[in-house]
């Protein structure tokens, strides 16, 4: 078993792409796995699970779409279940502050008999250059239902390196590492950051929740998107999670990577160059 692979869920995901390159650099062997590998795996087909997860001794877990979804808690638990089943030791579960469902799912992975960690991470950098809101950014305006609440945004590189630590470092084992960025910003102030660092407008614009998923049903989003849409900025970004935490800190040693650094490191990647659009100054 020490020398099986490494199960990363979610292959070509944002986090886990960078957990799997981070743990390849050190040596370690991998199986990064989603809908799209051979072997696939589908949390929606449980089927597909047995195949893909045998012969691993340990597990970088990010379930899709979002563990505030109802059904995530007994989807965790029964994938916990055949995890100890087939005898994987450690079980390292991407999470998100302050959800209500996800702390169900989170419980279900500390309940379920493996050692455990848990990545409770803040809302990612990243959502404004590889996600859903690169859009907005690219065509001038990102239009959101979130006010003047503030979020400690997280590089997700450090997501990355924090668990990697966990996978690779048994004494930080069955514990949770909450982490986030080192300031609270609001979607105003993050657009405006972009805004100099691309050096052409973009303006933030605060819209009604309706308006926001009306326009997302216009697009043809699933019910389900919809729903976990409409929980995310009404429910979990009211406030709760304005604080920054220490877990980066705590796992690394060192302070989490701030937002000016994350834009650094974006216009460095081209993600944000505008091709075939007129730049305007
Ligand atoms: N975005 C945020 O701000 C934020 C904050 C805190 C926590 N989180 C948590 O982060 C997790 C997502 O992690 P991530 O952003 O690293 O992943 P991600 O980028 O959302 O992962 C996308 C990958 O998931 C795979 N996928 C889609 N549906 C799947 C399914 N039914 N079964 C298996 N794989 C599937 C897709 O690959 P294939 O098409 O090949 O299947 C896709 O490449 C979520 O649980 C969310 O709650 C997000």
């Amino acid at each position: 078993m020490k020398d099986s692979p490494i199960l990363i869920i979610g292959k070509n995901g944002k986090t886990g792409l960078r957990v799997e390159q981070r743990l390849q650099a050190l040596g370690y062997a991998t199986r990064g796995v989603s809908r799209s590998t051979a072997p696939a795996f589908d949390w929606e087909d449980r089927a597909t699970w047995r195949a893909a997860m045998a012969g691993t001794r340990s597990a970088y877990v990010t379930f899709h779409p979002d563990l505030a979804i109802p059904s995530a808690e007994q989807t965790i638990r029964d994938f916990v279940a055949l995890a100890a089943e087939l005898g994987l030791q450690h079980l390292v579960l991407l999470s998100g502050r302050g959800e209500d469902g996800a702390r169900r799912a989170e419980l279900a992975l500390e309940q379920g008999g493996l050692d455990w960690n848990i990545v409770r991470a803040s809302w990612f950098m990243q959502n404004f250059s590889e996600n859903f809101m690169i859009e907005g950014i690219l065509n001038g305006e990102l239009a959101l239902p979130a006010g003047d609440i503030v979020e400690p945004f997280i590089d997700i590189d450090d997501i990355a390196e924090v668990a990697v630590a966990t996978l690779t470092r048994p004494e930080l084992r069955n514990r949770v590492f909450e982490v986030s960025g080192p300031r609270a910003m609001t979607f105003a102030e993050c657009v405006a950051a972009i805004s100099e660092a691309t050096g052409y407008p973009v303006k933030y614009t605060q819209i009604p929740i309706e308006d926001f998923v009306d326009g997302l049903r216009v697009q043809g989003a699933p019910e389900p998107l919809l729903w976990l849409m409409r929980e995310l900025f009404t429910v979990v970004f009211d406030g709760r999670n304005s604080s920054p935490t220490g877990g980066v800190e705590e796992a690394l040693g060192r302070p989490a990577t701030d937002f000016s650094e994350y834009l650094r490191k974006v216009m460095a990647t081209g993600a944000w160059e505008r091709s075939g659009m007129q730049q305007q100054a």
